[in-house]
């Protein structure tokens, strides 16, 4: 039916109008490329326009579909897209604290909720998940990810397109069309610098970097979009390998593609050619749209009339648009997502609000807990001091485009809520946020988007008022770290220690001889050796959203008890990374616990290992986990083998515990990781209360591609290990014996 719908209605495009379809423009309030912007009411009745990106409010994008419906010429619905990264009123946590809960029900519900309120609000497709493997915390999009994990990345890819595309059939009106990006390897730049060069082995692409992507394709997501960066020394917007061999000929997949913002046009910065020769190689390398560079829409017409592209590759990638859009129910009902009634029943509503909130306390990782000086009482003076606590903006995080910052609780206010008359609250701000480097540009780029001045370092004055407010409290805790705008895109660190001005104020806290907790904002793994050393209890928040306040007050005092665990690796210094648990073996390996031995592979100045490793995180409760056992200590491949554990809750308090399952696989045709997360169960324990946890080790969770890229299993001998985190395990060997 859809395949006849679309051929009449191609029948009747003219080249013009065909082309039209693989223009999404911008037209709105957030863009981070140049957009060659034109009167867009007027392109729309001209055919000139596919989709619309990044606008908001469900009555003027209803406009604008009205003029595509009621004006064009062959009435053909627009598609809006946005940036619905982590939640869209309600924000949720940035995505890389979201992956520390393990929780893939609630990260499912996390982009359900996302999607409710963005298709409310007019939204039928959005840019995520964003599904960049990342080793290299200099990365400012490192954020936006789940971290360095391929198997975690996987499920949560797959848990993310569930959450917005349900069953796939976008019967209902609250579900939305996702795009998975940045296809691919765009969180392997060189150096950690955005937009930078990616080059590695295809071995390491296809085990390490490629099966988060594979994973969205596999559960169903509806579009792609190419990444940035080169793949094998061609812009991935124009890679033929990597659209159309890789990505529909060997997984399948039938939806459409999306360059990002303006990487069209930008292959020809990276040296393939002018405007017309970049859109060509990019419609013949099989990307299907156009974001905001309009190369397209300028030479793709003049291409076909020289033979540079055939009629037939536009026919293709206008259909695939058609498609999703009548995938979507567009031609079935154009205002199928402007019901202007919905946004007050859906948006930024309570039973949101309370679940982001929650969500939002399974992402905080407990670093430090000396003498267990979290969870606060609630009596006494408590100081807070820092430049987050007054702000509605700033503890979101990167990507929040559709954030409703007036709506939101400050820290301030929720901690008041929360403790009422019970404890006396004394508040300095005592410094800004400064990182010392491209200042001036920095607050430039602030000024212009109207964000005013939050990043001086405090003036002499602020420190010692912070002071002498600590001075009276009973504990202090300091809410300090990152700048939202120092993580996300074109926010590539080379230091990721606290800005020097925060520290500087934090030692004065120290001095005061006061107990003293950080609350350390972040949107990546920073370099925190200093704090780990001198801070007696360190609790990670990320940037939690909407909902900050409450969580961050739920937490600290006790109301609920932290059970985020690291999904990357903390390095100890700049000079470690890359820095991952799942290495390959080298032939002269490091003795564990070792710090340095000549001629093994080590640092003469750091141990090898993160100050804190991935699946990391504290509770205020304590864990014992059982000697492990295996129902078998050989399968074959059509076996499976139950790996078994009890963990008991020996604490004070009910907790939740993310038990963590790896394996080695010991000899194989290539090297193999020493280590790689296979399983995980987060389980609730009340005070004193055990559960048997149980694994099953299938072969499919053995495979790895070859070096003939075939995905196989290897016979032969494994081990198998189950802890809290990836250094803490306990090991036990099986066999996979050969099938005859
Ligand atoms: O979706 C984003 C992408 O992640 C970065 N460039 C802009 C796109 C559209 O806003």
């Amino acid at each position: 039916k859809m395949d006849r719908f679309i051929d009449g209605l191609m029948s009747k495009m003219t080249l013009h109008e065909k082309i039209g379809q693989l223009n999404l423009c911008g037209a709105g309030d957030v863009y981070t490329g140049p957009v060659v912007r034109s009167n867009i009411a007027e392109r729309i009745r001209k055919g000139e326009v596919g989709g619309i990106l990044s606008l908001k409010g469900v009555s003027y994008i209803r406009s604008i579909q009205e003029v595509a419906v009621k004006e064009s010429r062959l009435g053909i619905p627009v598609i809006f897209g946005k940036d619905v990264i982590h939640g869209y009123e309600t924000v949720f946590p940035i995505p890389l604290g979201v992956s520390c809960s393990w929780d893939l029900e609630k990260i499912e519900k996390s982009a359900r909720i996302a999607a409710i309120e963005a298709s409310a609000d007019g939204i039928c497709w959005t840019y995520s998940p964003m599904v960049d493997i990342c080793r290299d915390a200099r990365w400012g999009r490192m954020s936006e990810g789940s971290g360095e994990d391929v198997f975690l990345g996987s499920r949560i890819a797959e848990a993310m397109v569930k959450g917005y595309q349900g069953d796939n059939t976008y019967r209902r009106k609250d579900e939305v069309m996702a795009c998975v990006k940045h296809f691919a390897l765009y969180g392997a730049s060189d150096a950690g610098r955005d937009y930078n060069t990616a080059d590695m082995s295809r071995l390491r692409m296809y085990n390490e970097y490629m099966p988060p992507y594979k994973a969205a394709i596999d559960a169903g997501v509806g579009s792609v979009m190419s990444a940035f960066n080169v793949v094998d020394g061609i812009p991935a917007t124009g890679n033929k390998w990597l659209l159309t061999e890789l990505l529909r000929n060997d997984w399948g997949f039938d939806g459409f593609v999306v360059s990002d913002a303006s990487s069209v046009q930008e292959m020809c910065a990276h040296g393939m050619g002018n405007t017309q020769e970049v859109a060509a190689l990019a419609v013949n390398a099989g990307l299907d749209m156009d974001l905001g560079s309009e190369a397209f829409m300028r030479t793709l017409e003049k291409s076909v009339a020289e033979g540079r592209v055939s009629e037939e590759q536009i026919n293709k990638a206008c259909r695939r648009i058609l498609e999703a859009k009548y995938k979507l129910g567009l031609f079935k009902d154009p205002y199928k997502y402007c019901d202007v009634s919905r946004p007050d029943k859906e948006v930024y509503i309570q039973k949101h609000r309370d679940f982001a909130r929650q969500l939002a306390t399974e992402t905080f990782v407990l670093m430090k807990n000396e003498n267990q000086l979290l969870p606060l009482k609630k009596e006494g003076k408590v100081a807070l001091i820092g430049p987050f606590l007054n702000d509605r903006k700033e503890i979101q995080g990167t990507w929040s485009p559709s954030g409703a910052n007036e709506k939101y609780t400050t820290i301030l206010e929720a901690f008041r809520k929360t403790v009422g008359e019970k404890v006396e609250l004394l508040y300095a701000r005592g410094c800004g946020f400064e990182d010392g480097a491209n200042e001036e540009q920095i607050q430039n780029y602030l000024r212009d988007k109207g964000k005013g001045f939050k990043w001086q370092p405090g003036t002499p004055e602020e420190v010692d008022e912070a002071v002498s407010v600590a001075e009276q409290s009973d504990v202090i805790v300091a809410f300090l770290g990152e700048h939202e705008m120092m993580s996300g895109e074109s926010s590539s660190r080379s230091k990721l220690t606290l800005p020097a001005s925060q520290r500087a104020l934090l030692e004065r806290l120290l001095k005061t001889g006061k107990p003293v907790v950080l609350v350390y904002f972040m949107g990546r793994p920073v370099v925190m050796d200093w704090e780990t050393e001198h801070v007696p209890a360190i609790l990670n928040v990320w940037f939690p959203g909407s909902e900050a306040g409450d969580a961050i007050a739920d937490v600290l005092f006790g109301d609920v008890n932290p059970s985020g665990k690291l999904t990357a690796s903390f390095p100890r210094n700049v000079g470690q990374i890359p820095i991952h648990y799942d290495e390959l073996p080298t032939g002269r390996p490091l003795a564990e616990g070792s710090k340095f031995v000549k001629f093994t592979s080590a640092y003469l100045d750091v141990p090898n290992t993160p100050l804190y490793p991935f699946g990391y995180g504290l509770s205020y409760t304590t864990y014992e986990y059982s000697p492990m056992t295996l129902s078998a200590d050989r399968m074959t491949e059509q076996g499976n083998i139950q790996v078994s554990v009890t963990v008991k809750n020996t604490g004070d308090c009910d907790g939740d515990e993310i038990v963590q399952l790896y394996i080695r696989d010991l000899v194989g045709s290539v090297s193999r990781p020493l280590k790689q997360l296979k399983g995980f169960q987060r389980i609730h324990l009340k005070k004193g209360e055990s559960k048997k946890v149980t694994f099953t080790l299938t072969s499919e969770l053995l495979k790895f591609y070859n070096s003939e890229l075939q995905y196989v299993c290897e016979p032969g001998d494994f081990e198998v290990m189950v802890g809290p985190d990836s250094q803490r395990v306990e090991r036990r060997r099986f066999t996979l014996s050969a099938n005859n």
